[in-house]
């Protein structure tokens, strides 16, 4: 009957990565649902690990959580208290919000005249404290053996000293910086440096192309680029500064001509005298930077200035830059931090993303440093020399908090657990989840194997635009179900809303909204806050739209379900549809492309590409290699498209709009479940992309 076939179906999901069930549209949040009928088994925290943790229980959440909700300008200035402000917020002005489209502009402010510094209060402080010679930052290299180590004295005086050098060239508050580096020390430090002297730092990942470089240079017009001449990742040297030349030759056909690249020599992976050098606009790190003092004093900001600007994907061509500031966004990764991994003064954390992604940002850089702990930075891949590498560097370091992407732990998983086990990781005490929706056998696979069933996992569920966690395990307190990212984080209130934007109780299923605002909320988008109130607050009235789907089960637990937009996650990584397009279409030979997202087994989901080509060229496998270059070029590697597949014509309806479902359906082979076709202004189109799939 209809129950058993809703139990098979049910089954076979739970076999599938974490791809399955995030296609975009309802789908999704149909799916979801199932994912969350068929978990119900609970992983409960050790006694002796609950006894110790900062949240011990339920009982002790929920007490805490009430408060955050009920009194949030009590419960935040509590917690913003231990940290230093030069001058106080107006106590009446903790929070001031406006989330209401209908009633006005969207805006968010957190600590209103109070003013402070970050980088202030996450390296002097702790100085301060008495934990100078702590160490705040070891880095990893590539190579096994390659470390080195920084304390917090010692970063401060590296930090001073490149504080010193921009203001030397002229970044004074207020000027953006971008950086584009791979994860050297010098990456945070060069934060760390902006945030001392009020400048609005932009990270760029370094895995970006110079066309992406090139695009963020127009929108935010930095007073200089602080790069490397190369990086090795594995056994492949990657010339950044070859990026960052194009890149900064492109802006300028663009109108924006930036005239200082601060290179670091990153000698381990290039020498100087091989680096290409543009002189009167290129100069060595360690030519200038080293000669400046190593005390600079704090630029005191409000606690509304702008503190960064991350760019990311959304559902058109143009990368959005959220912009976070001072006050709000440091309580809120201190704490965040602190509490999601249960962070106790003698841990070593490690964290594996990079700092170009926001989770570099508030859980590389500031969470921890804020917390005065001892982060790992590496700057390797986990997969040289080979698959045991993060193991090794736990073991190594001793690594107690380890945070990474469920791509990561597929990818390991799939290489087999001999790796794993050959190391002792006794060490560990905590494990983290952050990217996509973790599936149960991964996530089972990461508790087992890698945690020795000891560990709890914090599946972390957040985004660039939240600045910190909202949906997240607190280890100690919660029995934990895998694949659920449990419950929302003090001072979050998420809600479940149908298709109408009416909020639904309950066990049910929907779209994931923030009703009221959070000290981390992004406060726009830069230069275009039309656009920010168009794609997070207007779809649904008086809340912020995540953009992701979710159900809630009869516990309460919550079940990410992933993006119900036109946002791809490829390896935890927003890939906007609309960019891969226009990457593509802007090859000669292609006059119309739509991508989609497939399952992929490690990379949760990946690119499906169909191409329509100008009229009279011949499929090749030359013409596909091309366009798939084209989008390595135009975004990044990592963007690629994992197939493209030859249309001769695209469904449309007879208004001309593609209709993704139908792709989707193509992509996933998944041929029985078409659905109509009959509304398409030609049904014929279906069949020929169909009898083209092995092209
Ligand atoms: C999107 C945000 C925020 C850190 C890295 C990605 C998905 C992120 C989880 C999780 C389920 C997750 C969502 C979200 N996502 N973490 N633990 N469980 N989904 O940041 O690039 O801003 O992407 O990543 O779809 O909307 P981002």
């Amino acid at each position: 009957g209809a129950s058993s076939d809703k139990l098979r179906h049910v089954e076979s999901m739970s076999e599938l990565p974490s791809g399955a069930g995030r296609i975009s549209g309802i789908n999704a949040v149909v799916l979801g649902e199932s994912l969350a009928a068929e978990e119900h088994d609970l992983v409960y925290p050790s006694a002796e690990f609950s006894a110790d943790a900062l949240v011990p229980s339920p009982k002790k959440y929920q007490k805490m959580y009430e408060r955050s909700i009920n009194d949030p300008a009590g419960f935040w200035s509590e917690i913003a208290d231990a940290f230093y402000w030069k001058e106080k917020w107006n106590p009446s002005e903790v929070c001031s919000e406006n989330l209401d489209v209908t009633k006005g502009p969207v805006q968010i402010s957190w600590f209103k005249g109070g003013k402070t510094n970050i980088c202030y209060n996450a390296v002097d402080r702790n100085i301060e404290a008495g934990n100078g010679d702590k160490i705040a930052m070891y880095w990893e290299g590539n190579e096994p053996g390659q470390d080195g180590k920084l304390t917090y004295s010692d970063l401060l005086d590296r930090v001073c000293q490149l504080a010193n050098y921009l203001k030397s060239v002229g970044v004074g508050k207020g000027d953006a910086v971008i950086i584009y580096l791979p994860m050297l020390l010098e990456l945070p430090i060069a934060m760390l440096a902006c945030a001392r002297i009020g400048a609005v730092h932009s990270v760029v990942f370094a895995g970006f192309s110079a066309d992406s470089l090139a695009q963020r240079i127009v929108d935010c017009k930095p007073k200089l680029v602080i790069t490397c001449n190369a990086v090795k990742r594995g056994v492949k040297p990657i010339l950044l500064k070859d990026i960052v030349d194009a890149g900064l030759a492109e802006s300028e056909k663009q109108g924006v001509a930036v005239g200082l690249c601060l290179t670091y020599e990153n000698q381990s992976a290039m020498k100087r005298e091989d680096t290409k050098w543009q002189a009167g606009r290129d100069v060595w790190w360690q030519d200038v930077v080293t000669s400046f003092p190593t005390k600079c004093d704090v630029e005191w900001v409000d606690a509304e200035d702008p503190l960064f600007l991350l760019y990311t994907s959304g559902s058109t061509g143009k990368p959005k830059g959220v912009l976070h500031t001072t006050g709000g966004y440091m309580v809120y990764s201190a704490t965040t931090f602190k509490y999601a991994f249960d962070y106790k003064p003698s841990d070593i954390y490690w964290c594996t993303a990079d700092c170009g992604w926001i989770t570099g940002h508030s859980y590389v850089t500031y969470g921890p440093l804020l917390n005065g702990a001892t982060v790992l930075v590496f700057e390797g891949t986990p997969n040289y020399p080979d698959s045991g590498r993060c193991w090794d560097i736990v073991d190594k370091y001793k690594v107690t908090i380890f945070y990474t992407a469920p791509t990561l732990v597929r990818s390991l998983m799939r290489d087999g657990t001999e790796y794993v086990t050959r190391h002792s990781r006794k060490s560990l005490r905590v494990l983290g989840s952050v990217g996509e929706p973790i599936n149960p056998s991964a996530w089972r696979w990461f508790y087992n194997i890698v945690g020795d069933s000891r560990c709890p996992i914090s599946d972390t569920w957040w985004q660039t635009e939240t600045g910190g966690f909202m949906i997240t395990p607190l280890p100690g307190a919660w029995p934990q179900k895998p694949g659920s990212a449990t419950f929302p984080f003090f001072g979050v209130q998420p809600v479940i809303v149908d298709e109408k934007g009416k909020e639904i109780e309950g066990e049910c299923s929907g779209y994931l909204c923030i009703k009221k605002s959070w000290p981390g909320a992004f406060r726009t988008l830069y230069g275009d806050h039309d656009r920010y109130e168009t794609t997070y607050f207007k779809p649904f009235a008086g809340y912020y739209f995540t953009g992701d789907g979710c159900s809630r089960d009869k516990d309460g637990y919550h079940w990410l379900t992933g993006r119900v937009d036109d946002v791809i996650n490829v390896s935890g990584h927003r890939i906007g549809t609309a960019e891969v397009e226009s990457a593509l279409v802007s090859h000669p030979k292609c006059a119309e492309a739509a991508v989609v997202a497939v399952e992929h087994e490690v990379k949760g989901q990946g690119i499906y590409a169909f191409v329509t080509l100008v009229d009279g060229v011949p499929y090749s496998e030359e013409l596909r290699k091309s366009l798939i270059l084209t989008v390595r070029n135009q975004i990044g590697a990592f963007a690629a498209p994992d197939k493209i597949h030859w249309a001769p014509g695209l469904p449309k309806t007879r208004s001309g709009k593609i209709m993704r479902r139908i792709l989707r359906k193509i992509a996933s082979k998944q041929l029985d479940e078409l659905g109509d076709t009959s509304t398409l202004a030609d049904p014929g189109v279906v069949d020929q992309l169909i009898a083209l799939k092995d092209c």
